[in-house]
């Protein structure tokens, strides 16, 4: 009988990096000509920041930031493993990686019987990772091509215009979303074989292009011009729903996951790209705390925007299919940080 566990995770690419480099992003855009002069050195940062870089002098706040994180992954691993899925399904989001100028779906399902991916050549980890994997590493995944097909089939009927795809295009194979999300799940080496259901998320969307789904933005001049939105917050807890509602109807026990960071620094223009919004993302992890998830069908693209927290939308079509479910985080863990780029929330939600 179909069963469904929710779980949230991070992708964050700091977290296969050695302590020496968890404050990288913050390094580079400290040096893109968009900051102010004024900004670039910590006495001009809001208190807490400063307090976090001093206490990283000697990487210990790195090390305490990984550490809550690895716990994270533990947690919701422990869940993964005792739930049993016959499949896992990731909400995540592609930064200039499968989609480029040539398409750009709000939505897409991937039906894959396998996919092969090379996770350590890709430019942020090139230079070294936590577990000295080679950059030629491969790394091959399990797909589960009936269930994925069944849930698009399902989204059309139920009017959700989804996209699908047979394959990935992207020279690596799996996005980092996806990938990342597998190997922090296997933080410990042990192995990893549960099926996967990439389903895309244009979380980026006035930046996924302009700003190449990360930093392009820092390294021009002048105004950037949008590209189309991404899809609303009401329509990715709408389309959370309906993947609840097929996949409830499904023969298949599926561990649904959201993987993303929240507010990212270097998107929060107010703040320079400099430091995250730490209060929005406050705000949602105690709605997220207080089983208050369908406050998040009212956010607007706009704030999302504003705050940085474009990849909330992955952990949007989560909440969606958790309210539709009824089901409420029995756990979870906010990894505040203001240097470290970006913010993580760890969560899991046991079928009712
Ligand atoms: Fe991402």
């Amino acid at each position: 009988m179909a069963e469904i566990l929710g779980l949230g995770v991070t992708h964050s690419p700091p977290l296969a990096r050695p302590d020496s480099g968890m404050a990288g992003i913050l390094d580079r855009v400290r040096s893109s000509r968009r900051v102010p002069e004024s900004f670039r050195q910590p006495d001009a940062w809001p208190e807490p920041m400063q307090c976090e870089w001093a206490a990283n002098a000697n990487f210990a706040a790195a090390a305490e930031h990984r550490a809550r994180q690895v716990e994270g992954f533990r947690r919701v691993r422990k869940a993964l493993d005792d739930f049993a899925p016959d499949f896992v399904l990731i909400f995540g989001d592609d930064q200039y990686e499968n989609f480029r100028e040539d398409g750009v779906p709000p939505f897409c399902v991937f039906a894959l019987d396998e996919v092969e991916s090379r996770p350590f050549a890709m430019g942020f980890l090139s230079s070294g990772n936590v577990w000295n994997a080679d950059a030629e590493t491969r790394v091959r995944t399990r797909g589960h091509a009936a269930a994925a097909r069944y849930l698009a089939a399902k989204l059309l009927e139920a009017g959700f215009d989804t996209s699908y795809a047979y394959r990935m295009r992207h020279e690596l194979g799996m996005p980092h979303a996806f990938i990342n999300t597998l190997l922090f799940l296997d933080y410990d080496r042990t192995g990893l074989d549960y099926p996967v259901v990439p389903f895309h998320v244009n979380c980026y969307g006035s930046s996924v292009l302009s700003k190449r789904g990360a930093f392009g933005h820092l390294e021009q001049d002048g105004p950037v011009a949008p590209d189309p939105p991404s899809p609303s917050p009401a329509r990715c807890f709408a389309i959370g729903a309906a993947t609840a509602s097929a996949l409830a109807q499904s023969p298949w026990r599926v561990a649904m996951i959201a993987s993303s960071s929240w507010s990212h620094a270097f998107l929060v223009e107010k703040h320079h790209y400099l430091w995250p919004d730490v209060e929005a993302d406050r705000a949602r992890y105690e709605e997220l705390r207080d089983g208050q998830l369908a406050r998040w069908r009212g956010l607007t693209t706009a704030e999302l925007e504003a705050s940085g927290q474009q990849e909330l939308l992955n952990w949007v079509c989560l909440a969606g299919a958790m309210d539709h479910l009824g089901q409420r985080a029995a756990w979870s863990d906010f990894v505040e940080t203001w240097i470290f780029n970006a913010s993580k929330c760890f969560a899991v939600f046991p079928p009712r």
